[in-house]
């Protein structure tokens, strides 16, 4: 695990565009797992400045995002479709079949959920995933208690995510008690891992993660058992 600390949020956001963009370059149809949140808001802004320069091109990229809530409608402002549609998807080249999203307003969600492995597994494998990390460890919605082989799975949202997450609802007052995360295990299949952190209310989320031990009770601390991860943090998220 390499661990990189840089200044500030805009210094994360800049080179972990910078990661992603190297690794589109050198791998035009790559398959990426993408996360949403405040994290990498300023990830994709950047990205999206490097395709509105003509310096990169999504035309045949395929992307895979963590999660999404149980009964919100993709259109839906406060789904995680809306956001990415809003923060990447609606500026870049990408193309609609090659957008993969767990949907959690379908009618049968364990048939999505087994849907949602297949597809991954179909076009041959995430390559490089993107993380963000929660308050209690969480990587994507996969909750403190989650198994390491899980896949993608429904989640009950801990009161702790919900109240977080709250903040973030534009229409709806309260925070949807279901989701659908990609597992951990589906995660760990990824090729590389980059796991972005800012500000001082993740330090402690990091440093459990980071050296404390390996245990589901805190999902983030199983990158420590991934071959190629690379964790950029600011300042302030940083353990020292
Ligand atoms: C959310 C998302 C995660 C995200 C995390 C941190 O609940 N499901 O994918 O990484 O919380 O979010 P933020 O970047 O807003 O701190």
């Amino acid at each position: 695990m390499e661990i990189i600390v840089v200044k500030d949020y805009l210094a994360v956001s800049r080179l972990a565009a910078t990661l992603l963009a190297r690794q589109i370059k050198a791998k035009p149809d790559s398959v990426l797992g993408l996360p949403t949140g405040r994290t990498p808001e300023a990830m994709y802004k950047k990205l999206v400045e490097l395709f509105s320069k003509g310096v990169l091109t999504f035309d045949q990229v395929c992307t895979f995002n963590l999660d999404d809530y149980v009964g919100l409608d993709q259109s839906h402002p406060d789904s995680y479709y809306s956001y990415m549609k809003k923060n990447l998807f609606s500026l870049v080249n990408l193309r609609a079949e090659n957008i993969y999203f767990p949907n959690g307003d379908s009618a049968d969600l364990a048939d999505e959920c087994a849907d949602y492995e297949r597809s991954i597994d179909s076009v041959g494998g995430i390559d490089l995933l993107i993380l963000g990390i929660g308050h209690n460890g969480h990587l994507g919605f996969c909750e403190p208690g989650t198994s390491f082989a899980s896949k993608t799975h429904l989640v009950d949202l801990s009161e702790d995510t919900r109240t977080i997450n709250k903040e973030l609802m534009s229409e709806l007052n309260e925070v949807p008690e279901r989701a659908i995360s990609m597992g951990i295990g589906t995660m760990l299949k990824a090729r590389s891992i980059i796991l972005l952190a800012s500000g001082s209310s993740k330090r402690d989320a990091l440093k459990a993660a980071l050296s404390g031990p390996v245990t589901e009770s805190v999902p983030a601390s199983v990158l420590q058992t991934h071959p190629d991860v690379i964790v950029i943090m600011d300042d302030a998220a940083s353990l020292d």
